[in-house]
């Protein structure tokens, strides 16, 4: 699968994308990440990108020309790559899309935009195939949520999480609230306080009965 990423800071991606499973699914060749740097796009001596909103307000958006092109040459290095954008106006991002995403990798490519200042101007959305908002939060920019966004879905691409356990667990996660339940490793009593005797039991249909009783959506 491979994913382009459109933004002026490649930089914050490097901690995240070369650590544990991220890393690992880079060498199995699961994924393949490319960045595109917004700022060689940008206008003029200055590489311009950014600019004031029309009507007036604070803050600066994101110039269409640059953006279009940044898309446009992601689009020539993977004409069917789906363009994604990370925005508080999008479409709650959820499990399921997570699912949706790893089951039509390998064959489809991703390009995520990360939008920076205030925004981007509308115009860019007719570039764009699906938009997300992953929290009811505001962020500064697109980065952090695009991390999420590449986490949440290769994590589930085949072979990159090891362990049929892995896939058992994810066989409860629905999609509003993702049902995990309580999980102990050693030792068996800590400061006296003790795992379960069912899960010591190797009883495994018990133990499911007890994992299903004990999933529990997140707390809000
Ligand atoms: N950009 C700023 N905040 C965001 C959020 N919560 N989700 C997606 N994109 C964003």
């Amino acid at each position: 699968m491979k994913i382009q990423i459109i933004t002026l800071f490649p930089e914050m991606f490097t901690g995240v994308l070369n650590a544990s499973m991220l890393w690992k699914a880079q060498e199995q060749g699961a994924v393949q990440f490319e960045f595109i740097d917004l700022r060689d796009f940008g206008i003029g001596p200055r590489k311009q990108v950014d600019d004031t909103p029309y009507g007036g307000g604070d803050g600066m958006l994101l110039k269409p020309e640059p953006l279009v092109a940044a898309i446009e040459q992601a689009k020539k290095n993977d004409p069917t790559a789906k363009v994604l954008l990370p925005t508080p106006r999008g479409k709650q991002y959820k499990q399921s899309d997570a699912k949706r995403f790893a089951a039509a990798a390998p064959g489809q490519g991703l390009i995520i935009i990360c939008p920076r200042y205030e925004g981007y101007d509308e115009r860019v959305l007719k570039w764009v195939d699906e938009s997300f908002y992953i929290g009811n939060y505001v962020l500064t920019g697109g980065e952090l949520p695009a991390m999420i966004f590449i986490d949440s879905v290769v994590r589930l691409l085949p072979g990159v999480l090891g362990g049929e356990s892995s896939a058992e667990i994810e066989s409860f996660q629905q999609d509003d609230h993702n049902i995990e339940f309580p999980q102990y490793t050693r030792p068996e009593d800590f400061r006296g306080d003790k795992v379960p005797d069912v899960l010591l039991s190797g009883h495994h249909a018990e133990i499911e009965g007890w994992r299903k009783s004990h999933s529990l959506p997140p707390a809000e």
